[in-house]
């Protein structure tokens, strides 16, 4: 069985017992199994097909070079957010076509790097945006790829904070900007236009707002071929939810289905992003409890030696994480309150678990961690960023060794 699953009462990732790990690299540590990685990547790719179709990885989830450097070797390209993320991209061996660059804010200088570089798209987010982009080339000599990200208002209902496709989120290009670029594009020797972008939201859990961003997708693909206009692809975004809590999310079929019913008619290559649903559910953060106290009658705090610096979708967004007892003690369960260790009340991991009972010293592993939890960890309360492992075919080895006071302070006089 692979990925994080119970031997002998103890939780183990692909076969290596958990607590062996945290014995030799101490805690808090994020685990990763790299057939649970190479599983999600592999279920999404084949769910579409034959159909023309190219994985983008977005390296924002989690870009650990020993993982990006993984799912390269399994044919993903990137979707990368920054410069460094396309730095780091290329340190993990892409090449700049097989890269996509993102992002709402690409600074003058962001932008001076990366319209020479040859990336598979620059996914241009403003009218403004398109004319820096177009300066820059054309004082090169060069003629930049880029697509436009549109905006279609369309809710994803998600979490507010990371849904991005209404009109009142600040992403992408509003439909009347880029209907009025379709009548120009065409005219700007600097520019090539390769795609339309959509990308409305992470951890979506219905198909039926990715279908019909698609379908617009597939709208404006016409419009534009009535404008004598041929892309070479439509980039579909990311999004595609995990189940943190055992919830229904649609699978990696219904997604492709969903996806492909709308834009197959235009027989253009379709690219998405896929972050999350790769890279979530294979790894955890993996820490100790550090103190028990009690909370109320029913229940206890248990505090653990990892919380909001390294894992912070709880206190940013109130989600939800399972935990899980490494090696449960036996006795009857009780109800706890799992808080990390930083001066902040926001800083609760998990929230009225029903857990075997705790003792100071357990190892409590936080699962789904994965995506967004080494991708976002900072050094508050100067907490040095974990170690990283990964698990692969029964042996374990340390992807990113833990910071030291010293790296901590490598910067500063
Ligand atoms: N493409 C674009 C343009 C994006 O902005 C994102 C995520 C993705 C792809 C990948 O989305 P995914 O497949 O991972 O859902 N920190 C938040 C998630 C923020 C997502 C930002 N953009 C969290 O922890 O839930």
């Amino acid at each position: 069985m692979i990925g994080f699953s119970r031997a002998a009462q103890q939780l183990v990732c692909d076969g290596v017992p958990l607590p062996a790990i945290a014995e030799a690299e101490g805690t808090p540590v994020y685990v990763y199994s790299a057939a649970v990685l190479r599983e999600r990547y592999r279920a999404i790719d084949d769910a579409f097909g034959d159909y023309p179709h190219r994985l983008h990885y977005a390296l924002k989830a989690n870009s650990t070079l020993a993982l990006a450097r993984t799912l390269r070797e399994l044919g993903s390209a990137a979707d990368a957010n920054s410069i460094w993320e396309i730095e780091l991209a290329r340190k993990a061996g892409f090449a700049p076509p097989d890269i996509v660059f993102t992002g709402v804010g690409k600074s003058p200088a962001e932008l001076e790097c990366a319209v020479p570089l040859g990336l598979k798209a620059i996914n241009v987010e403003s009218v403004g945006e398109l004319a820096r982009v177009e300066a820059i080339a054309s004082r090169l000599g060069r003629t930049a790829r880029v697509a436009l990200r549109v905006n279609p208002d369309i809710d994803a209902k998600s979490h507010p904070h990371i849904s991005t496709g209404l009109k009142i989120n600040k992403f992408g290009l509003p439909l009347d900007d880029v209907r009025e670029l379709f009548a120009t594009i065409g005219t700007r020797p600097s520019l090539q236009l390769v795609a339309i972008h959509v990308h409305i939201g992470s951890q979506i859990t219905t198909t039926e707002p990715l279908a019909r961003s698609a379908a617009l997708v597939r709208d404006l693909v016409g419009e534009l071929r009535e404008c004598g206009i041929a892309l070479e692809y439509v980039d579909l975004g990311g999004g595609l939810g995990i189940s943190y809590d055992g919830g229904a999310v649609p699978s990696a079929a219904d997604y492709a289905a969903a996806l492909l019913n709308e834009v197959r008619a235009t027989g253009l290559p379709i690219v998405i992003e896929p972050g999350r649903a790769i890279v979530g559910p294979s790894g955890v953060l993996l820490s100790r409890v550090i103190d028990l106290k009690p909370r109320n009658a029913d229940s206890d705090f248990a505090v653990l030696d990892a919380g909001m610096a390294e894992l912070m979708r709880p206190a940013l967004y109130g989600a939800y994480h399972s935990v899980e007892v490494v090696t449960p003690r036996p006795g009857q369960q009780r109800q706890y309150e799992l808080v990390g260790p930083i001066c902040e009340s926001a800083d609760v991991v998990a929230r009225d678990r029903m857990l075997a009972p705790l003792a100071v010293g357990d190892l409590i592993a936080i699962r789904d961690a994965g995506a967004y939890g080494s991708a976002m960890a900072s050094n508050y309360n100067r907490h040095p960023l974990p170690a990283e492992v990964l698990v692969d075919d029964g042996r374990w080895r340390v992807i990113r060794r833990r910071q030291s006071i010293d790296d901590m302070t490598l910067l500063e006089s």
